[in-house]
C-alpha cells in the first residue's frame, strides 16, 4: 500500500510564486493546494485539513500574521512556515511565538524551502503523536482518577520524560534534578501549594519541545551554528504547544520563558525582570546549573564551585540575582559532598 502524500497548502496572493511552489513540491511528492488570501486558507482548510501551510504575510486583506494564531488554534496539527520579503527580527518573533515552525525571506532558494518543509512536517508529526498518546491516556483513564486526575497525568509524563531521557546518556535524569531543586527554591522563596504544583509542572515539562529537535544538532560536538541555535531554541515554543491541553495558562507561561534572560537579551524574548513568570526564573537558573555540572558531549562536567561562580556572575544578567542567591545558599546547605558526589556521576 501506498503512502498518502503530506499535504501543502500555499497560501500567497502572487500567482507566480504560488505556481513556483506548488510544481517543485508536487515534483517532490507533496499534494499542494493553493488559495490567494489568508481568508481564503480559512475555508480551506475547515473543507480540507492540510498537513503544512506556508503563507506570506503582505496580502490583500488580513495578513499571514494576523491569520497565523487563528490557524494554530483551530487546526493544531496543522504546521504553519511564514514567508516575507521583509526580515523584521520583531516580526520574525512574532510569528514564532504565534507558533509558526519556521520563518522563509523571499525571494525563496528552493533548497531552503525544502529543509524548511521536512523539519516543519517532521516537527509536526511528533505533536500529532504526543497529543494521540495524551488523548489515548486520557480515553483510558477516564472517571478513574478521583479528584485530581492531573496527579494521574503526572506520573503519565514522568514515564514519558524517562523513556526520552534514556536515549541519551547526557540527559538522564535530568528533568528530575531540575525539578527536584527548583522545587525546594520555590519552597525556600515562600510559594503556595498551588504555585508550587504549577512548578513542579513545569520543570517536568520544560524541555518536552526537544522531542522535535533534530537530535544531530542537540547533540552536536562542538559550537553550533546561529541557525543551529535557532533550531533548538525553537523547543521552548514547540514544547507549550504540544502540552497546551493537558496544563493551565501559568504552567505554559512558565515553558515558554525557561530560556528568557531576566535582562531582556536573551533569544526572541519578550518580557524581562519581574515580568518574566517566577516559575520560569527559577527554571532557568537550576537548568543552567545542572547543565553545567553534567557531562556533554562537547565538555566535561565542570565542579559545582566554578557552575556557582559562573551563576553568580550572570545573576542580574541572564539569571535573576534574588533566585540565584536563594540556589547558591541551598546548594551550599546541601554541603559539596552531595554536590561532588553529583559531579563524580555518584
Ligand atoms: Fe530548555
Amino acid at each position: 500500500m501506498t503512502e498518502p502524500k503530506e499535504s501543502v497548502l500555499l497560501v500567497d496572493d502572487e500567482e507566480a510564486i504560488r505556481a513556483i511552489l506548488n510544481k517543485g513540491l508536487e515534483l517532490r511528492g507533496f499534494e499542494c493546494d493553493e488559495v490567494e488570501s489568508g481568508e481564503a486558507a480559512l475555508e480551506r482548510l475547515e473543507q480540507r485539513p492540510s498537513d503544512l501551510v506556508i503563507m506570506d504575510i503582505n496580502m490583500p486583506g488580513r495578513p499571514g500574521n494576523e491569520i497565523l494564531p487563528v490557524i494554530t488554534e483551530r487546526f493544531p496539527d496543522t504546521a504553519v512556515i511564514m514567508a516575507s520579503g521583509v526580515s523584521e527580527p520583531t516580526m520574525i518573533a512574532q510569528c514564532i511565538q504565534s507558533g509558526a515552525q519556521d520563518y522563509l525571506n523571499k525571494p525563496f532558494r528552493f533548497e531552503q524551502v525544502l529543509q524548511s518543509v521536512s523539519g516543519a512536517l517532521e516537527k509536526r508529526r511528533v505533536g500529532v503523536e504526543i497529543h494521540r498518546y495524551f488523548k489515548e491516556l486520557e480515553r483510558n483513564t477516564a472517571g478513574c482518577c478521583g479528584e485530581d486526575p492531573r496527579r494521574f497525568f503526572l506520573g503519565a509524563i514522568q514515564d514519558l520524560i524517562n523513556t526520552l531521557e534514556a536515549h541519551d546518556s547526557y540527559t538522564h535524569g535530568h528533568t528530575g534534578k531540575v525539578t527536584d531543586l527548583c522545587l525546594a527554591i520555590g519552597t525556600q522563596m515562600a510559594f503556595t501549594a498551588e504555585q508550587l504544583e504549577d512548578l513542579r509542572w513545569a520543570a517536568l515539562l520544560h524541555d518536552v519541545g526537544k522531542i522535535a529537535v533534530d537530535p544531530d544538532i542537540l547533540n552536536k560536538p562542538g559550537e553550533l551554528t546561529s541557525s543551529e541555535y535557532r533550531h533548538i531554541m525553537t523547543h521552548a515554543i514547540i514544547g507549550p504547544s504540544l502540552v497546551k491541553p493537558f496544563v493551565n495558562e501559568r504552567v505554559i507561561d512558565m515553558i515558554s520563558h525557561h530560556h528568557d534572560h531576566y535582562d531582556g537579551s536573551g533569544f526572541s524574548q519578550q518580557a524581562k525582570g519581574s515580568r518574566i513568570p517566577a516559575g520560569a526564573r527559577i527554571i532557568a537558573v537550576v537548568d543552567a546549573y545542572e547543565a553545567m555540572i553534567s557531562d556533554r558531549p562537547y565538555r566535561k562536567a565542570m565542579s559545582p564551585l566554578d557552575a556557582i561562580e559562573e551563576i553568580t556572575w550572570n545573576a542580574g544578567s541572564q539569571f535573576d540575582p534574588i533566585v540565584a542567591n536563594t540556589l547558591i545558599r541551598l546548594v551550599q546547605q546541601r554541603g559539596f559532598r552531595e554536590a561532588a558526589m553529583h559531579f563524580a556521576g555518584k
